[in-house]
């Protein structure tokens, strides 16, 4: 494939979305965020009145879902990232989501593609892959203001308890469960600021095209 494709996996709030635009910026790269997707169906479907455990009504959400749908802020609240995780268990959702996924590593120019499974599922031939984690409560911490600044105020300790569910259900799913690839790089981002982090995984994107 042409272009540089770049992989960022790795749990929630361990900084990967900030690499991730980071990478594109300094690149020139159209960056994916995946996560936005299983939040949209995630949403979509709760809005919908419909049951987050029902596989087919989330799959036929996931089916009717463009990238033009993606610029929702509600999204990116807490509500839709436990709702994106509870959806993302089922197989035939992420089938579903599997090709638009797919098309955009596969532009040309290249592309950096944000999410759990993009070096072991959707680009497993992507040259640079990095593996982004922190530490339950550095990422807690990281959230909890992420939100409040979004309005959202949440106590640390519940906002901790949210990682650990999500941690536990998307690495411990059958379909593709969070992990790095074998040829992942991993950048543990707890001791860094963000421009710290940026600098080391350039560093790695370098040393891997
Ligand atoms: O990255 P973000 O926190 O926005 O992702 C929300 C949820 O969507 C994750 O907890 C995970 O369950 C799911 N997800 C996934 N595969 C991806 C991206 C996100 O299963 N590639």
């Amino acid at each position: 494939p042409p272009g540089l494709v770049i992989t960022v996996d790795g749990p929630a709030a361990s900084g990967k979305g900030t690499i991730a635009s980071r990478l594109g910026a300094a690149y020139g790269l159209p960056v994916l965020d995946t996560g936005l997707l299983y939040r949209a169906v995630g949403v979509r479907l709760a809005r919908a009145g419909g049951d987050l455990g029902d596989e087919a009504a989330a799959a036929a959400v996931a089916r009717a879902l463009t990238a033009a749908d993606l610029d929702d802020p509600e999204f990116r609240t807490r509500g839709a990232g436990e709702a994106a995780s509870r959806v993302a268990v089922h197989p035939s959702v992420r089938s579903a989501l599997l090709e638009l996924q797919q098309a955009f590593a596969r532009q040309p120019g290249g592309a950096v593609l944000d999410g759990r499974d993009m070096g072991t599922v959707i680009a497993p031939w992507a040259p640079a892959k990095l593996y982004v984690t922190a530490g339950p409560e550095v990422r807690a911490e990281r959230r909890r203001r992420q939100l409040a600044g979004q309005g959202e105020a949440v106590a640390f300790d519940e906002v901790l308890a949210d990682i650990r569910r999500r941690d536990a259900r998307d690495g411990g799913r059958e379909a593709a469960p969070m992990r790095p690839a074998e040829d992942a790089v991993l950048l543990d981002t707890s001791e860094m600021t963000i421009d710290e982090a940026a600098d080391a995984a350039r560093r790695i994107v370098e040393a891997a095209r």
